[in-house]
């Protein structure tokens, strides 16, 4: 039986939550369990823990989730593959051919060719809508409307959506708000105490935090919803292994450290790029005037370790940027220690082209890392320069 982790703080939960000393050997991590199967005493007579088979449940998968729920502050998690397999499962679950999805107008492109080229065959319709602007949001519902997709912040351009008023709007349309916490974290960011009904994680990102593991993971206090991704994940077979549960566990407990570092580098970062004279601008809702600002800091412990910005000279020069750095490795993924520079045009959101969810060509990426500020700071001026 899980604890209560309730009354825990951050990061007593990271640490402890589903992962007490395993009672038999006194174990302080939990082990990786490379099964499987699981012996069973006569037929159905299943030992500690109710396992079976470990497409089902495995008990390292078991301790992740257990931990995921606790951060989130939800009943009920369930890891997957990657966030992608979570989100299929999340979008799968919640709709029926017929059904209609209200998704942003800026998104993880991953995400986007999920709904526009996957699911559009199985007979799911989407509209794109600014989700900052909740009029639209309200205008774009009909009566089939049955999931709301949101990030916040989003992903690559940092808008930053009211997740309550969201929640209100949805629940008035008999439908379920999904909210893409990936890029805030559980750190950062409560989007089920907002009123949202399931939350989203690739944590490949932030929350394995290191860059050595894909995954996914669902969660809601919604029993039935739970019970229907359950079914959903189990069926189809989308589960990570037990070593990549382990080491999602592992980052995880480090989260609320890390964070509060990203936060500090993306801040110095910030402050380095706004005002340079070879950016025209700067994508980051701690800057007092993103549209999103205020309401970032009520519903955002910190504005996190994301950061975009638009070249001067268009393409070619953000291109020339992003191959000039030394120490932000140019590459896709965002979330681990080290810092990471990307063209999302090209690379990260290169589906979106032609779409209303198209990235400006001359708009780079950062994943701020947890390295020495300045030695950042230094690498990007001397990349500009
Ligand atoms: C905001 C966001 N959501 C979902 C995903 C998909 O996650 P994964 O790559 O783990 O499948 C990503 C990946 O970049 C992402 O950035």
């Amino acid at each position: 039986m899980a604890d209560d982790t309730s009354r825990w703080g951050f990061e007593t939960r990271a640490i402890h939550a589903g992962q007490r000393p395993d009672p038999r050997t006194g174990s302080v991590i939990v082990p990786i369990y490379a099964t499987s199967t699981f012996a069973q005493d006569g037929v159905g007579g299943l030992r500690e823990g109710g396992y079976e088979y470990s497409r089902t449940a495995n008990p390292t998968r078991t301790a992740l989730e257990e931990a995921l729920a606790s951060l989130e502050g939800g009943r009920h998690a369930l890891a997957f593959a990657s966030g992608m397999a979570a989100s299929d499962t999340a979008l799968r679950g919640m709709t029926r051919p017929g059904d209609h999805v209200i998704l942003g107008g800026d998104a993880y492109g991953g995400t986007f060719r999920l709904i526009d080229k996957v699911l559009t065959l199985w007979g799911i319709e989407y509209t794109t809508v600014d989700l900052a602007d909740i009029h639209a949001v309200r205008a774009a519902i009909r009566p089939n409307t049955k999931v709301i997709w949101c990030e916040t912040p989003t992903n690559p351009l940092l808008g930053v959506a009211d997740i309550a008023a969201l929640a209100d709007a949805s629940a008035e349309a008999g439908a379920k708000l999904v909210i893409d916490n990936t890029f805030a974290t559980p750190y950062l960011q409560s989007p089920l105490g907002l009123g949202a009904d399931v939350v989203l994680h690739s944590t490949t990102k932030y929350l394995g935090g290191h860059s050595d593991v894909v995954g996914g993971a669902l969660i809601t206090s919604d029993d039935e919803l739970n019970e229907s991704f359950a079914f959903l994940r189990n069926s189809v077979g989308s589960v990570p292994g037990p070593f990549d549960a382990y080491l999602t566990l592992r980052g995880a407990k480090t989260l609320a450290l890390r964070m509060e570092r990203h936060c500090d580098n993306a801040e110095r970062v910030v402050e380095a790029l706004v005002g340079h004279p070879k950016i025209t601008k700067v994508y980051y809702p701690g800057l007092a005037d993103h549209p999103g600002h205020e309401l970032a800091g009520k519903q955002m412990r910190r504005y996190g370790g994301m950061v975009s910005f638009a070249v001067a000279g268009g393409e070619e020069a953000a291109l020339a940027v992003a191959a000039r750095t030394k120490l932000f490795i140019l590459g896709e993924s965002l979330g681990g220690v080290e810092s990471l520079i990307e063209h999302p045009g090209r690379m990260t959101h290169a589906s979106t082209t032609g779409s209303p969810l198209q990235v400006p060509s001359d708009v780079l990426r950062l994943s701020v890392g947890i390295e020495d500020g300045a030695d950042l700071v230094q690498d990007l001026l001397q990349a500009l320069d």
